[in-house]
């Protein structure tokens, strides 16, 4: 099959190549990749991998292998997850962590789910209940930012959305966005969670607008940079910081998967594919997105 490998010399550093086939292990099938999307995440592991290493987290295709005891059977649409070698014409993948696609739902949409879809999803959760309560998204202009932001006043939040320019911020308000701001500064009531995944000085900021029980969940730190937290500002009423992982304790996102890909069906949930072109078209991609041009998701179609 031919794959996305990490190759230091291509543009990007990424080249479509020969590569063995996948080989699936017990409770594993085996797809045909149609579309995947990229994440911040692994977009910043292009530059640290080894040369020849497929990566890949989301992607979305057709079963054409099905594993022995359980899962999808031959044919069957499926939008999938795993820890790697999604860049792929062909991936084999845990049956746990994928969800049947309902027929309407577009093959490229599916592909920009899992990650920042369940992320977002899973953050909010750990936030707990949200009907009538102020939630503050940073990075609300991303990918995990603009999927909080729908599902959080689709939770019954307030929400607040932190993003770098206006046009960063472009259709926030139709997702469920009550407030945009260009700068967390101006943000003055206090909020009972935050969805955060910028890191340095937003984080110390964001923590210092909980009120008392409220929360910070941190997801990322998608500018690199290190936090300071002036003294005593983490002493007072009981507030907390909050690690996450997307697989945290859940496990298995299949559930979740499905889950999203229903509300997508039912128009309930817009992925925000803000890019969509070839894989050959990979270097463009990984560019615009580094460089936060991308409002939303960007999306490769594996074309053949
Ligand atoms: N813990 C987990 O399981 C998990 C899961 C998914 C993602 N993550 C992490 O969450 C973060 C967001 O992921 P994503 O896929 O949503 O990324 P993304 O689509 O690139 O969004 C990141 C957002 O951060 C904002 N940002 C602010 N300052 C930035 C800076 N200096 N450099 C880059 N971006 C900056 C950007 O918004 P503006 O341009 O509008 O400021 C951008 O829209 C990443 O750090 C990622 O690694 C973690």
């Amino acid at each position: 099959m031919r794959a996305l490998i990490v190759a230091p010399d291509a543009p990007g550093r990424l080249r479509i190549a020969e590569v063995p086939d996948p080989t699936p292990k017990p409770g594993e099938c085996l797809i045909h990749v149609e579309a995947v999307s990229l994440n911040r995440g692994e977009v910043n592991q292009i530059a640290r991998v080894a040369a020849g290493t497929v990566l890949g987290w989301d992607a979305a295709g057709t079963v054409i292998q099905a594993a022995a005891q359980d899962g999808p059977a031959v044919g069957t649409r499926v939008v999938t997850n795993g820890p790697a070698r999604g860049w792929a014409e062909l991936r084999a993948v845990d049956v746990r962590d994928l969800a049947e696609l309902p027929a309407d739902v577009d093959i490229g949409a599916a592909a920009a789910l899992p990650v920042a879809g369940v992320t977002a999803l899973r953050a909010l959760r750990v936030a707990g209940s949200l009907l009538g309560r102020r939630v503050l998204v940073t990075g609300a202009s991303g990918g995990v930012g603009r999927f909080a932001v729908q599902l959080a006043h689709r939770a019954g939040a307030y929400v607040i959305a932190v993003v770098g320019s206006e046009a960063r911020g472009a259709g926030l308000t139709t997702l469920g966005a009550d407030e945009i701001v260009t700068s967390i500064d101006v943000v003055t009531r206090p909020v009972f969670a935050v969805i955060e995944t910028v890191g340095g000085q937003m984080l110390a900021t964001a923590f210092g607008l909980l009120e008392a029980g409220g929360s910070v969940i941190s997801i990322g730190a998608a500018s690199g940079q290190a936090t300071t937290f002036s003294p005593y500002s983490t002493v007072g009423p009981h507030r907390s910081l909050v690690s996450f992982t997307m697989r945290g304790e859940d496990g298995s996102i299949g559930q979740d998967l499905a889950y999203l890909a229903g509300l997508v069906q039912s128009g309930a949930l817009d992925p925000q594919i803000a890019w969509r072109g070839s894989w050959e078209r990979s270097a463009e991609a990984v560019q615009l997105l580094l460089g936060r041009k991308i409002n939303g998701k960007a999306i490769l179609d594996i074309t053949r």
